[in-house]
């Protein structure tokens, strides 16, 4: 197996999955290449050296230039808030390190060609990490679709629901925070979760040609945490839009994060002529399928329970029956990656893909602001 040294930048809640991901995947999967965890960098030395013990990071750089610069990185991982992607990952590419990126690839799609050209130009592999891509349940709807059971898609309807900013004496920006501030997130439920939903939705039902959106921020100003000032929220709170896909199906998308009693519901359902299916991140090892074309008498709503050694992912892991969860994604977007490099087939969704639906939530936003139908631009 070839060694893959693997710089990770940020020990926050991607900082920890990804690690995981990369300390599991040869335990489970095949592969030609080991990813080695060879560097934490973040700002304070005392936590990337906790982070280190904690997770087996051989060493620790409390600056991200500094990664670059070293001949022992193959591959830099981007786990930090979306202000800082472009810098870092521009820097990777000049620097010829492969780049494993959090989504969304950048705050707007201006800033997200920029990091498609440099990987281009530094021909160097990349991705970014969609990760619901890869849940079973997800992966086993792609198949049915491509395989024609729904036949032609009629509708997408997609909704992503949390609840936990409802608090007006929340404060914005600096540690945990960083998702309320405009200037580290670029957005708010548009660029955080319905990123999500809309890169799922293109990569299961195709592109996306125009949306008319609504936002909302209920919360106008909170105390910044980095400032100690009261400050305007920037960011959307709510969002919810109207889509039509290139199929000709219509779709709609919502989120937000003022739905008392919703922690991270995220569903889609797609109705297509003969069947229908439906998926829920709260039950993410469970598919629901309905197909028109079963006997009459006992067609209904199926529940399929996705654990067995031929439904995807499912023959790497235990026996049938026994499930699997949220971690395994990422357990399965690196085997994805690794796989990709050794059979130079490149796995996605890859930075183009992250431009695509930066090209969709700036749309949504910029519909928001004007109260038109506006077109998504195409990635070339
Ligand atoms: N794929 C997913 O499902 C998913 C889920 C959560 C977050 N994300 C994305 O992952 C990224 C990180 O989110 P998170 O939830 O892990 O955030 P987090 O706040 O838990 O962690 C962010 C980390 O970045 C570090 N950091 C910030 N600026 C830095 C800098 N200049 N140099 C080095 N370290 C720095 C922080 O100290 C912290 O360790 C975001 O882009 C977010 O949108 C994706």
């Amino acid at each position: 197996m070839k060694k893959l040294n693997i710089g990770i930048i940020g020990y926050g809640f991607m900082g920890r999955a990804h690690s995981n991901a990369y300390r599991k995947v040869n335990n489970f999967f095949d592969l030609k290449y080991q990813p080695v965890l060879k560097a934490i960098c973040a700002r304070n030395a005392d936590n990337a050296k906790a982070f280190a013990d904690k997770w087996g990071y051989e060493s620790i750089e409390t600056d991200w230039r500094k990664l670059m610069e070293r001949d022992d990185i193959d591959l830099i991982d981007i786990c930090t808030p979306n202000n800082t992607h472009a810098e870092i990952a521009i820097a990777a590419a000049q620097a010829g390190k492969m780049i494993l990126c959090e989504k969304p690839l950048a705050l707007n799609a201006p800033e997200a060609e920029k990091m498609v050209a440099a990987v281009e130009s530094a021909k160097v592999p990349n991705m970014v990490w969609y990760n619901y891509r890869r849940c079973p349940a997800v992966v086993l709807a792609k198949q049915l679709i491509d395989e024609g059971k729904l036949g032609r898609i009629f509708h997408y309807r997609a909704k992503f629901l949390q609840d936990w900013t409802i608090n007006p004496d929340l404060p914005q920006g600096g540690a945990a925070l960083w998702r309320l501030d405009v200037k580290a997130a670029g957005s708010g439920v548009t660029g955080d979760l319905l990123a999500h939903c809309i890169d799922t939705a293109m990569w299961l039902n195709g592109t996306i040609d125009s949306v008319s959106a609504m936002t909302e921020t209920f919360i106008k100003e909170r105390k910044h945490q980095l400032t100690g000032k009261v400050e305007k929220v920037g960011i959307d709170d709510a969002c919810a839009f109207l889509a039509r896909f290139s199929n000709g199906a219509l779709a709609t998308f919502e989120s937000t994060r003022y739905a008392r009693g919703h922690k991270a519901l995220y569903t889609f359902e797609i109705n297509g002529e003969h069947a229908s299916i439906f998926w829920d991140l709260h039950d993410l090892h469970r598919l629901q399928y309905f197909d028109h074309r079963d006997e009459g008498r006992v067609r209904g709503w199926r529940s399929i329970h996705v654990s067995d050694g031929d439904q995807p992912y499912m023959k790497n892991w235990w026996v049938p029956g026994l499930q699997i969860g949220y971690e395994h994604s990422f357990v399965h977007q690196v085997a994805d990656f690794l796989t990709g490099l050794a059979e130079r087939k490149p796995a996605r969704p890859d930075f183009k893909d992250g431009l695509a639906t930066d090209y969709v939530t700036d749309a949504v936003l910029k519909s928001a602001r004007t109260g038109q139908w506006e077109k998504v631009k195409k990635v070339k």
